[in-house]
């Protein structure tokens, strides 16, 4: 992780987690078939059950292709499951919708629109007020770390500082989800350190319900509450880590035993042969 001072900016505000807090999302046995033109199908997802409690970070690992973006998808309302469904406060999610942000692998930012104007997307698309959205732009840019970087342009930024812009943009209209597909995994590794610590004070002030997808373990047990293990395709889930590491997180705790052992205990899952675990 990034040293120097990075500890002090992790907002120590204490955080429910699966335990206490009252369910946000459910997973009521969703699976996802991906029919081709040509007919095949193809299995991404198997019936997959598991509840996200309110202000909750859950991180999700597994090989590549198992459905890992399919899963994050179907929460997102972009892709409509093929069995079960998803409920959002208690309500089926039929489709995208204002309260879940998501920010994907790719930042997707519209190269002719300042950084302030991309983060105003989402308003400018629903036609929002406009001038509340811009306090809000504002305040979000703050959050992630750019300010004074609200009229430059996206050819103008880092592949980091794109990414807060992604990030800043899903946040615009106050998500109470925010969904995150291996948003660091194009970012050089000290990049990406320093994002994982953005993210834990972006979480920390916003108190969002968070689910993330990474291919990093590390990164996945020092942010999240919960671990989830995702076999090969057709994904399953293969085991649930809860971390138990004491919040706010520093960076120090990733030399610890603790530390170490949640993180091979996952691996362990990640190359356990199929049909062990389940
Ligand atoms: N739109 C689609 N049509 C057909 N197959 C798809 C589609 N999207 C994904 N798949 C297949 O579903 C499986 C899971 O994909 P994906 O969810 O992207 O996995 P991951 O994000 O874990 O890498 C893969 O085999 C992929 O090829
Ligand atoms: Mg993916």
């Amino acid at each position: 992780m990034a040293a120097g001072g990075s500890a002090a900016r992790v907002a120590s505000v204490p955080h429910p987690t699966a335990g206490n807090a009252p369910i946000l999302v459910e997973l009521q046995s969703v699976a996802k078939t991906y029919v081709s033109r040509d007919g095949t199908e193809v299995d991404a997802v198997r019936p997959i059950r598991f509840d996200i409690g309110n202000g909750e970070f859950v991180a999700i690992v597994g090989p590549s292709g198992c459905g890992k973006s399919t899963l994050l998808h179907m929460i997102a309302g972009l892709t409509r499951p093929t069995a079960g469904q998803i409920l959002l406060q208690g309500k089926p999610i039929l489709g995208t919708r204002h309260d879940i942000g998501i920010v994907f692998q790719d930042p997707v930012l519209l190269p002719w629109r300042t950084v302030k104007e991309n983060v105003l997307l989402p308003a400018a698309v629903r036609k929002s007020v406009l001038s509340s959205a811009s306090a809000r732009a504002a305040e979000l840019i703050d959050l992630v770390g750019l300010s004074g970087f609200e009229n430059k342009y996206p050819s103008e930024l880092s592949g980091g500082m794109q990414q807060r812009v992604g990030i800043a943009r899903a946040l615009l209209l106050d998500p109470s989800l925010l969904l995150l597909d291996e948003p660091f995994g194009a970012l050089d590794s000290m990049t990406r350190e320093q994002m994982n610590v953005e993210l834990l004070k972006i979480w920390s002030e916003s108190r969002k319900t968070v689910v993330l997808i990474t291919h990093d373990i590390n990164e996945a047990v020092f942010l999240a509450d919960r671990v989830l293990v995702m076999s090969a395709r057709p994904g399953r889930i293969v085991n649930v880590h809860t971390i138990t590491l004491p919040r706010p997180r520093t960076v120090s705790m990733i030399g610890s035993p603790e530390f170490g052992a949640l993180s091979q205990a996952i691996r362990a899952d990640l190359y356990a042969p199929r049909g062990d675990n389940s």
